[in-house]
């Protein structure tokens, strides 16, 4: 795949910043690697149809075109899993110890600092299109009692949001050079960043709550929990994840 960001559209406001990409594929207006990067989202979309609240202009919320991922339809799991990875290097290059909360949450400790809104366009049996939709919590201190957190809440610092999105595309193209397309190195890199990898936690599950231990995910994507010596494979509707009060990391950043 080639590099992101030779442009950056900057928005005052926008619906959705992945709404607005999609109309610019659409139009057959728009190149490989574009970012659309807005101050506001009025409508900004979460995973599962939720929102993404995010305050106006303390934040970053972009999204990434990519024209050219090449991965069949099996395999567009490794492109939540290569974007997971490079948020978590963004936060580690700042000192900051982040994870993935399967399958595509960035969370330092107990709390969320970045969500993922992946928007795959299909061709047959492989990816066409994907719109890579990013919030990442640079300025906002405070999150009417969601356990979120920020740069800021991490570092005591604040930000200018447009140069923390030059860094981020700046370790997303350094890890596009490194291991595109290595699925294993992928799968080996994603897996040990997940949160509770090898810990056990709690679960819930159409029978109700369980204790198991993270061991990995599948080809596909599916969580891999071992319960009693036996593994089972999760998608992402059959089952939650329940979040500890106690930290499992060192920084909570709250
Ligand atoms: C989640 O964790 O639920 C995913 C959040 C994704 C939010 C980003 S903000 C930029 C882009 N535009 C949207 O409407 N959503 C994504």
């Amino acid at each position: 795949m080639k590099s992101i960001g030779r442009k950056i559209i900057r928005l005052e406001s926008v619906d959705s910043t992945n709404n607005y990409t999609a109309n610019l594929i659409k139009g057959n207006i728009i190149d490989h690697g574009t970012v659309i990067l807005a101050d506001e989202q009025f409508a900004g979309k979460g995973q599962r149809n939720a929102e993404w609240l995010s305050n106006p202009g303390e934040n970053l919320t972009f999204s990434v075109f990519l024209s050219s991922v090449n991965l069949s339809v099996e395999r567009q799991f490794v492109l939540t899993q290569f974007v997971s990875i490079s948020l978590v290097h963004f936060f580690k290059q700042r000192n900051i110890e982040a994870k993935i909360k399967w399958p595509n949450d960035i969370y330092v400790g107990e709390n969320k600092i970045a969500g993922i809104l992946i928007e795959n366009q299909l061709n047959a049996n492989a990816i066409k299109n994907s719109i890579v939709g990013i919030g990442l919590n640079v300025n906002q201190v405070s999150f009417n009692g969601i356990n979120a957190t920020s740069l800021k809440l991490c570092t005591s610092e604040s930000y200018i949001p447009h140069e923390v999105l030059f860094e981020y595309i700046g370790v997303f193209n350094e890890l596009l050079d490194v291991f595109w397309l290595k699925s294993s190195e992928i799968d080996r890199l994603y897996s040990n960043l997940l949160l509770g990898l090898g810990m056990i936690r709690q679960f819930i599950d159409s029978s109700g709550e369980f204790n198991g231990t993270i061991v990995g995910v599948t080809e596909s994507g599916k969580i891999r929990i071992l319960v009693n010596e036996e593994e089972r494979n999760y998608d992402l509707k059959e089952i939650q994840f329940l979040m500890r009060s106690d930290s499992e990391a060192s920084q909570t950043c709250n």
